[in-house]
C-alpha cells in the first residue's frame, strides 16, 4: 500500500493535472465506473471530462497495486455477505452479458462496478449521504496516507453520534446509501490522508430488475410485478444479510446457487 501511495501521490503532484475539488470536501478525485445517472437510457460507463483524467483512469485500470487493493476489498465483502455478492453477480451478469461495451474496472478480481480515488491531500468529508448506490451492497473504503489516526482522519456517523478511528491502510464497509457519514479532518504540518472506495449504483441493479428498461417505459401493474409493494425491496435487500449464525450456511448456499454460472 505504500507504493500505491507513493504512486497516487505523484499523479496527484503531476502539474498538469486538472481534477477538481469534490463536492463532498476540499480534495480532488477520480470517479470510474459504470452508471445510471438521471437521464442515462442505460448503464454507461462514467466518461472522464479531460485528456488528463482519461489517461490517469488508464494508469490507475493498468495499476496492479490498485487491483490488488480493489480486489482485496471485493474478497472482504464476498466473504461477509455471501448472498448480496450471488445475487449482485447475477444482476452483474445478466446485465454485462448484454451490453459488451460495459466493463467492470478489474474484471475477475472485484465485482464493484465502480471505484473513486480521493487524492486528497487531506482528505476530509461534509456529512452525506450517497444516495445513488445500491444500499444492500455496502461501500467499501480504505484510507491510505500519512497521518495519526488518534488527532483526525475519524469515521463519523452524525445520526448516531459515533466516531471511529479509522488509521491509514484499514479498510471499513457499510451502507453509504443508508447512513449519513463523514470523516474529520487530519491534523500536523505534513498530514497527508487520500481514500479508495468501491460501490454499486442503485440504477444498475433496478435497470436489470425491470427487464433492461427505466422506470418510464412501464406500466403501474408491471412494475408492481417486478417491484412487489412499496418496502418489499428493502425487505429482499435485508433478506440476504447473514447473521454471524447463518454466515457459513450462506457461503455454502452462494455457491450452488453460482453454480450453473460458474461452470461453462
Ligand atoms: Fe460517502
Amino acid at each position: 500500500m505504500d507504493r500505491l501511495f507513493s504512486k497516487l501521490h505523484d499523479q496527484r503532484e503531476d502539474p498538469n493535472r486538472d481534477t477538481k475539488a469534490n463536492r463532498r470536501g476540499d480534495f480532488s478525485s477520480i470517479h470510474s465506473a459504470i452508471t445510471m445517472g438521471s437521464g442515462a437510457k442505460r448503464p454507461i460507463r462514467v466518461h472522464q471530462k479531460t485528456d488528463w483524467t482519461a489517461a490517469a483512469e488508464e494508469a490507475l485500470h493498468n495499476d496492479p497495486d490498485l487491483a490488488d487493493l480493489c480486489g482485496w476489498q471485493s474478497g472482504i465483502f464476498t466473504h461477509n455477505f455471501p448472498l448480496v455478492y450471488g445475487h449482485l453477480y447475477r444482476t452483474l451478469n445478466a446485465l454485462l452479458g448484454r451490453d459488451p461495451s460495459l466493463r467492470l474496472n478489474f474484471p475477475d478480481r472485484s465485482i464493484y462496478t465502480g471505484f473513486s480515488v480521493n487524492y486528497g491531500p487531506r482528505t476530509a468529508t461534509l456529512p452525506h449521504l450517497d444516495s445513488g448506490n445500491y444500499p444492500s451492497v455496502p461501500c467499501v473504503i480504505t484510507s491510505l496516507g500519512r497521518f495519526n489516526p488518534d488527532r483526525g482522519g475519524h469515521l463519523y456517523f452524525p445520526d448516531l453520534k459515533i466516531y471511529i478511528r479509522f488509521p491509514p491502510k484499514c479498510t471499513v464497509l457499510f451502507s453509504s446509501a443508508s447512513i449519513k457519514h463523514g470523516n474529520t479532518a487530519v491534523r500536523g504540518a505534513d498530514a497527508e490522508r487520500m481514500s479508495i472506495t468501491q460501490y454499486v449504483a442503485g440504477g444498475i441493479v433496478r435497470f436489470v430488475r425491470h427487464r433492461f428498461r427505466l422506470v418510464k417505459e412501464m406500466s403501474r401493474q408491471e412494475r408492481l410485478r417486478l417491484d412487489g409493494p412499496p418496502g418489499y425491496q428493502w425487505i429482499k435487500q435485508r433478506s440476504r444479510f447473514s447473521t454471524p449464525e447463518l454466515l457459513v450456511d450462506h457461503r455454502r448456499q452462494m455457491r450452488s446457487d453460482l453454480d450453473p454460472y460458474l461452470i461453462e
